[in-house]
């Protein structure tokens, strides 16, 4: 499959509808996901970036139907990790005095996963590199979200190739923005930035000023996953400002992990406490155990609080909640605030022990937090809905 972006470009990726799981098996990919490679023609003929590994031999093979290997003058590897790069062994074995464009950073990367001795020109911010009627201007993005990250733009087209910023973990076989619902990418957009990029939200920012500073206009936006952003490419970036600048809505979410339904009692009134203090108010509420982390974890960089429960078990909490946590505390959200709650038999520490990892996150403890010896009874309801509303009053 391959597809035209505009006269001079072509996607030649690949879609990948079966993939469930990326990054091993960190990130979930319910809509499955693409690895958007691009060839464009001028008086040379460049590739941005290639596919996945396991889909090198098919991406060639798409790719030789397209132009004669020996045709392609330069290779830009804006990102050297595999589902990007992957390809690039296999093609640089074809075409091995190629010359492949990328970071500094990135001859580090390639070299450090592939072991290959590949044709690599180091770029820098600001450079050029003329192709005929038209430049290609290499933009570094360290740490969105890798070292070697990179950006290539083209004048003329003005079609910025942005790699993982502004993708989505979205597989559709209408791959531009005008053409697939709004919901479903916006679900995925704002998921991927926030299972990915939030850790470097201040970089996001800066990135973006700097690349507005230069004045280039931007008529599309290529990402190296999903679709393109051909209608209206600005409403993406001016999205990832609002999410890199401690972004969240009206929103709490709740989400324990249980043993016995008690703490998910408790998890149920605290519920009805917000509700009653504030009608207005999304309230999400999971089990750790039973839902996907990737999606707690999204609408968790959506809200104000997140309110985190557990009985004690071995002094401790359970393990499905401590995984989330430990998620969390990589990504380091900014501006939300927290609480906890739990039952339990006779020692009781998992309030304090999870109230600890909240704060190590970075929340702010919104309470000292709520824990019930044994089950919740009709008399402890009153104590578990002002709890909720406590957390709700905080968060106004
Ligand atoms: Fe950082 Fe899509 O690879």
């Amino acid at each position: 499959m391959s597809f035209n972006i505009n006269e001079n470009i072509k996607w030649v990726g690949k879609i990948d509808w079966e993939l469930r799981k990326f990054h091993g098996e960190e990130l979930s990919t319910f809509r499955g996901s693409s690895y958007n490679s691009y060839l464009i023609r001028d008086e040379k003929n460049v590739l941005i970036d290639t596919v996945w590994s396991p889909f090198a031999k098919e991406f060639i093979s798409g790719l030789e139907e397209e132009i004669g290997l020996d045709k392609i003058d330069y290779i830009v590897a804006n990102h050297g990790e595999v589902d990007h790069s992957g390809a690039l062994s296999l093609l640089a074995e074809k075409i091995p005095d190629t010359p492949i464009y990328c970071s500094g950073n990135a001859v580090k990367s390639l070299k450090g996963q592939f072991h290959k001795d590949f044709n690599l020109v180091t770029v820098k911010t600001g450079d050029k590199l003329n192709i005929g009627k038209k430049d290609l201007i290499f933009v570094e993005a360290r740490m969105l979200h890798w070292p070697d990250s990179m950006f290539t733009y083209l004048t003329g087209d003005d079609v910025l190739f942005s790699n993982d910023a502004f993708g989505q973990h979205y597989a559709n076989e209408f791959m531009f923005n005008d053409l697939v619902p709004e919901s479903e990418l916006y679900e995925e957009a704002i998921k991927y930035y926030a299972n990915i990029l939030t850790p470097f939200s201040s970089l996001v920012i800066k990135k973006i000023q700097e690349v507005l500073s230069f004045n280039l206009p931007v008529k599309m936006i290529c990402p190296s996953h999903g679709v393109i952003w051909r209608k209206n490419p600005e409403q993406i970036i001016e999205k990832y400002l609002s999410w890199a600048d401690a972004y969240n809505e009206n929103q709490v979410t709740i989400v324990y992990d249980t043993m016995w339904n008690g703490t998910r009692r408790m998890a149920e009134e605290i519920a009805e406490g917000i509700k009653m203090d504030d009608e207005n108010i999304s309230i999400k509420i999971f089990n750790s155990a039973r839902h996907d982390l990737n999606t707690i974890v999204t609408e968790i960089f959506k809200s104000k609080a997140v309110i985190a429960g557990s009985p004690t078990v071995n002094k401790g909490y359970l393990a499905s909640l401590a995984a989330l946590l430990e998620f969390i505390k990589g990504l380091g959200f900014k501006n939300k605030k927290a609480a906890s709650f739990g039952c339990y038999g006779w020692s009781g520490e998992s309030v304090k022990v999870i109230n600890g990892e909240l704060e190590k996150a970075g929340f702010e403890l919104a309470d000292e937090g709520l824990r019930l010896m044994w089950h919740p009874g009709k008399e402890d309801i009153a104590g578990l809905r002002e709890f909720g509303k406590k957390i709700s009053r905080a968060i106004k």
